[in-house]
């Protein structure tokens, strides 16, 4: 089983699945931009040959190098799981006739128009929304839908751009705003919770499917630097509070032609208890919610995306022992970490609770809260019940307070 895997070292939690790959027989063919001597010996034991480019995200110039790279090996698949690669993945899986999705189903991963049309060809709620390419058009799609309205780019991830719009005069403001982005979608706004569905597919059928429910949704969360994000995921899948969600995600796999790999959904549940469709991926979410997944089950699902991939087959037990949540921590000030506050008494009372705790040290500089929802750290914690693994979480986020100068 021979794998190349597309920016296989970096974001850093691709090196899990570059491991899981390896530990389930393949020979990896990583590509990535970093020079070969800089990787590390413990990542790079898991790697049969690795490709540098100089530039991941051209995929002209990746699809070229990485073609002429192959010539003469034989290749059974071609895999990205980070977002910008999902595409270079198809394209040249198309070049060499391998197995996974085509550019076209993919296209409907990343295409957040596309996606809603062709959820909605399959009669599945998704927010009224319109493509817009100019100032004009953006007015025309506003009157048409309504305010409140969100406007973001097509193919937008990190919530950048992405804005809640309540009047023609904030209209104005954020198209002067927005000018950069060649197009954009003008959506309905939906109010309401928001959740994930995640899946591991095997030819579009789930193995392992999560929920996770944001607090406060993405949006806000990314507005407001005093707030620190939670995100815990669900145990107990088999409750009404979550069957409409999971089956609209359902629907949307089926709807998209979903293969085999991660997906990552994000849905609304609106405060008369409709679900709505927000977005999904061919892809794992980030920000750990795979190592929360894996902290739910106690498994490895880096390795058994692999085996999925490689070997269409699950074996991680997928039985639910915790809600796990995690919590966010954004400094005071700017500059260098200073001091964490309370973090000592919350680890005496709750340490036991605790699975991970990555706060950044005093000395570190902080990070860009808004380029990075890690922010300057996080703590994972798990509970077997909701309603404590959630009080627990607003203990650490109300209680730990860091500080910079
Ligand atoms: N139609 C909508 N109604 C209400 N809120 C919305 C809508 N679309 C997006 N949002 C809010 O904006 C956030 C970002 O939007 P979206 O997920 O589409 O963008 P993104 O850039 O892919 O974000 P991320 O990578 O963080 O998931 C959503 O998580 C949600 O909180
Ligand atoms: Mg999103």
């Amino acid at each position: 089983m021979n794998v190349v895997f597309l920016a296989c070292g970096y974001p850093p939690e691709m090196q899990q699945y570059t491991r899981g790959l390896a530990e389930v027989g393949a020979n990896v063919y990583g590509v990535g931009d970093a020079p070969v001597e800089r990787l590390a010996p413990s990542f790079k034991q898991y790697l049969k040959d690795y490709l540098q480019v100089p530039k991941l995200l051209d995929e002209d110039d990746v699809v070229a190098r990485v073609t002429a790279w192959l010539r003469g090996r034989e290749i059974d698949r071609i895999e990205a799981n980070w977002e910008v690669m999902v595409l270079t993945a198809a394209r040249l899986r198309e070049a060499f006739g391998i197995p996974g999705m085509s550019v076209d189903t993919v296209r409907g991963f990343r295409d957040k128009q596309l996606m809603k049309e062709r959820a909605l060809a399959s009669g599945l709620r998704v927010p009224r929304a319109a493509r817009v390419r100019t100032a004009d058009e953006a007015r025309d799609a506003a009157a048409q839908l309504g305010y409140p309205l969100v406007i973001k780019p097509i193919s937008g991830a990190g919530s950048a751009d992405t804005h809640e719009v309540g009047s023609p005069r904030e209209l104005e403001q954020i198209l002067a705003r927005t000018q950069h982005v060649h197009e954009l979608s003008v959506e309905e706004f939906i109010d309401g919770e928001e959740l994930t569905f995640d899946t591991v597919c095997i030819n579009g059928k789930p193995a392992f499917i999560n929920v996770a429910q944001y607090l406060p949704k993405p949006l806000i969360a990314r507005t407001n630097e005093w707030i620190s994000p939670i995100i815990t995921t669900v145990r107990e899948l088999a409750q009404p509070a979550v069957a409409d969600g999971i089956a609209l995600g359902y629907g949307i796999l089926a709807a998209l032609g979903m293969g085999t790999g991660f997906t990552h959904m994000e849905w609304f549940k609106k405060p008369s208890g409709e679900v709505v469709f927000g977005e999904i991926g061919c892809r794992p979410g980030g920000a750990h919610l795979v190592d929360q997944m894996n902290y739910t089950c106690d498994i490895d699902l880096f390795r058994e995306w692999a085996r999925a991939v490689c070997w269409h087959t699950f074996e991680a037990p997928t039985r639910r022992k915790f809600n796990t949540a995690i919590i966010f921590k954004r400094a005071q000030a700017q500059g260098r970490i200073s001091k964490i506050v309370g973090l000592r008494e919350f680890m005496r009372r709750y340490g036991e609770f605790v699975v991970d705790e990555q706060l950044l040290r005093p000395g570190t500089p902080r990070r860009n809260w808004k380029h990075t929802l890690l922010s300057d750290g996080f703590l994972i914690l798990r509970h077997p019940d909701w309603h404590t693994a959630n009080e627990l979480a607003s203990i650490a986020a109300t209680e730990i307070t860091m500080y910079a100068e």
